[in-house]
């Protein structure tokens, strides 16, 4: 079974709307090979000038987090609806970044990804395990908690729309990447949970990305694996040239 592959961008809390606007300008003008779909997800105050940069080009669009609700007295909170409305297509939920700094938990998590369904974005969910839980030969225990604590009540008629992101926090912003075997092993594991929790034609179309710490000379090799169909990127998103590199993989 073929997947798309996707490559996607959280820009996280940085760039001025300015700053922003001008480097999804130049990220779409490195242009993206059409085997393949890319994604930025910029910070909330930017999404609508982003959204604007680039028309005309195939770069989707993605919140960093979202509300389940689709309006009401949620302080701080931004539905999916509002998502929608500035051009959103998908939304990066769970990310380690929401569990470990700001204590959000798989149930919390699990909202907001019924929430993104349910409006029509459609979700990235994150997970990964810890240094110490690594250590602790915990890894499979902690990563099949979050992946059925986040999609608890999904459907397998949902299911296809689904994307998983496997983090390893370790392996975040650290310059440390998984090796591919250790990745490999993970995203076969967690095909494989999938597998059982939905019908099997149904989870072999789920993609499956990896994130921390990939960069334009790790890309190929990651992407070569069988199980790794994108990547979710942080810090190599935040310039054009490293982020154009890491979109074309392998060619
Ligand atoms: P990084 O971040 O690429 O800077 O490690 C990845 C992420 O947090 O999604």
């Amino acid at each position: 079974m073929k997947r798309r592959p996707l490559i996607a961008g959280n820009w996280k809390m940085h760039l001025t709307i300015g700053e922003a606007e001008s480097l999804a300008r130049a990220i779409a003008r490195g242009g993206i090979p059409a085997d393949r779909d890319a994604m930025l997800a910029p910070p909330y105050t930017a999404m609508a000038a982003v959204n604007k940069a680039l028309q005309g080009s195939s770069m989707l669009l993605a919140s960093q987090n979202n509300g389940w609700e689709e309006k009401g007295a949620f302080t701080g909170e931004i539905s999916p609806v509002m998502l929608k409305d500035v051009g959103c297509s998908m939304a990066i939920i769970g990310h380690s970044e929401r569990r470990h700094i700001f204590g959000e938990s798989d149930q919390l998590i699990n909202k907001r990804l019924s929430g993104a369904l349910k409006y029509g974005l459609v979700p990235i969910l994150c997970i990964g395990e810890t240094l110490e839980e690594r250590e602790a030969n915990q890894t499979f225990k902690v990563l099949e908690t979050q992946l059925r604590g986040g999609l608890t009540g999904v459907a397998s008629s949902e299911a296809d729309k689904l994307v998983i992101a496997y983090e390893p926090v370790w392996a975040i912003g650290t310059g440390k990447t998984a090796s591919e075997d250790q990745v490999q092993e993970v995203h076969a594991f967690l095909r494989t949970l999938l597998k059982k929790m939905y019908e099997k034609d149904i989870a072999s179309q789920i993609r499956i990305l990896y994130g921390g710490s990939v960069k334009p000379d790790n890309v190929d090799v990651l992407m070569s694996r069988e199980d790794v169909d994108g990547a979710l990127v942080g810090g190599a998103a935040l310039q054009a040239e490293s982020f154009i590199r890491i979109i074309h993989f392998n060619q």
